[in-house]
């Protein structure tokens, strides 16, 4: 189909991507996916492109990772070598731990083929003759799912040897983990592949130089991986007409905490932050007044609502906003919500899942959990709060993983603008918002 058509195509379905059927009982299956066009562009980049080529046009298309740290995969990929000798791995993130974060779930569940189809183009666009999906052990549905689509694409030949008769062979499995949130990140994760301890490692060297069994390996995010049949399908071209620019494409954002209709959305990178608030998601709950938003996961810092009013999902308006659209995993938390407690909450998650390897975040992280725990105790002092502030910045950049950096990010974030709360329940020895469990409804 020409470009022009695609395109308008694409618009007339509100630009979706990923999200562009309805989720029925059968949906998932093998047979349904082929009628809605799966496998046609493994056929068409196995028949007809070189995996050079591939690589090309995903590059071209600007597909920025969906992971959290949107680095390109493009960049990525252009780092492994084809004549070097050596068994390559690529790898899909399914950990999906970050807090708040559920919409690798909703492909995995919902759109499993599409996952397996573009795990098969890349791997044959990074020359990789096994690849792996790392999963997290709490994922019991969406490893049925997957599994059951694994099991059908190898029936179809569609995996294993000589696929679709092209000589080009790949085996594809999945790793359940145990339920670590540091193993989402890259390196621990292929540790744990290993057998290993899931220890984040130091970089260099690069996993794209050393990374699985030491050998070169591309770790994408499920859902940067789930673009790759789209572009290779219909063009980097068409797939730069959505989205921005500088971050072309559709993100998915699983919306939580006091929304009406929390869930999975697909939106186009840009799209009105309210918007999505207000009009897909049935706006707050109760019709509460919207406090704050996390845009990404816990691990990036909260925006008022205030800072968000005339805000578009665009890391190049939420970055500058000081903060990022992470994983996609957006909380909308609602006014009359104590955030002392919030914070409480996400600091006993860090100081829980830090692995202990680096000092600042392993005793950075116990140490701000016992702060806050004083504080809620009634026994807080007020130059806590600058300790607290202080231990934060000193995880930044200190660390072998981001997870030092993320935990201090999200509580200098919410330091910064949630003083008062803090003050007052270290003056009165109570929250702000004591009796107020639920979010506060507007009459
Ligand atoms: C503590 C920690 C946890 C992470 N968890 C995940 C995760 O659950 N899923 C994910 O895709 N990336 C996670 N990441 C990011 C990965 O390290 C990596 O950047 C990502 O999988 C790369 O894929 P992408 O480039 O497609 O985004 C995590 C990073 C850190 C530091
Ligand atoms: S930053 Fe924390 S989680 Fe990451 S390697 Fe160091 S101790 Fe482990």
């Amino acid at each position: 189909m020409p470009r022009e058509a695609v395109v308008a195509e694409l618009r007339e379905r509100d630009a979706k991507i990923l999200m562009t059927f309805p989720v029925t009982a059968t949906s998932h299956l093998l047979a349904e996916a082929r009628a809605r066009g799966a496998y046609a562009a493994l056929e068409k980049a196995l028949r007809t492109m070189t995996p050079q080529q591939v690589a090309k046009e995903v590059t071209a298309s600007g597909l920025q990772g969906r992971g959290g740290a949107a680095f390109p995969a493009g960049r990525k990929w252009a780092v492994i070598q084809y004549d070097d000798g050596q068994p390559h791995y690529l790898c899909a993130n399914a950990d999906e731990g970050e807090p708040g974060t559920f919409k690798d779930r909703w492909i995995l569940e919902n759109s499993p083929h599409q996952l397996v189809e573009s795990m098969l183009i890349a791997a044959y666009a990074l020359q990789v003759r096994h690849a792996f999906v790392y999963m997290r052990g709490e994922f019991s549905a969406p490893f049925r799912r997957l599994q059951g689509a694994l099991d059908e694409a190898y029936a179809a030949g569609l995996i294993g040897e000589n696929i679709l008769g092209t000589g080009f062979s790949c085996d594809l499995m999945i790793y359940r983990g145990a339920g670590s949130y540091v193993c989402g990140e890259a390196s621990a994760l292929l540790s744990s592949i290993e057998g290993k301890r899931g220890y984040p490692r130091n970089r260099p060297p690069r996993l794209t130089v050393k990374g699985l069994y030491q050998r070169p390996t591309v770790v994408n995010n499920v859902e940067t991986l789930s673009n790759v049949a789209w572009i290779v399908q219909h063009g980097a071209e068409a797939f730069k007409a959505v989205g921005t620019p500088k971050c072309p494409g559709t993100r998915l954002i699983s919306i939580s905490g006091h929304i009406a209709r929390p869930g999975v959305y697909e939106i186009e990178v840009g799209y009105p932050w309210k918007r999505l608030i207000y009009d897909d998601c049935g706006g707050m709950l109760h019709g509460a007044a919207l406090k704050c938003v996390i845009p990404g996961g816990i691990s990036t810092k909260v925006l008022t609502a205030a800072e968000i009013e005339t805000l578009n999902l665009d890391p190049a308006e939420v970055e500058p906003a000081g903060s990022s659209m992470g994983s996609g995993g957006m909380v909308a938390i609602a006014e009359g919500t104590c955030m002392v407690r919030l914070l409480q909450v996400m600091l006993r998650f860090y100081h829980h899942e830090s692995c202990g390897q680096c000092t600042p975040c392993r005793e950075g992280m116990g140490w701000l959990h016992r702060l806050i725990d004083r504080i809620v105790d009634g026994q807080g002092r007020l130059d806590d709060l600058d300790m607290m502030a202080r231990i934060s910045r000193l995880q930044d950049g200190n660390t072998i993983c981001g997870m030092g950096d993320a935990a201090g990010y999200a509580t200098l974030g919410i330091l910064a603008k949630y003083r008062h709360e803090f003050e007052h329940w270290i003056r009165e020895g109570r929250s702000m918002h004591e009796g107020n469990l639920e979010c506060r409804r507007s009459s």
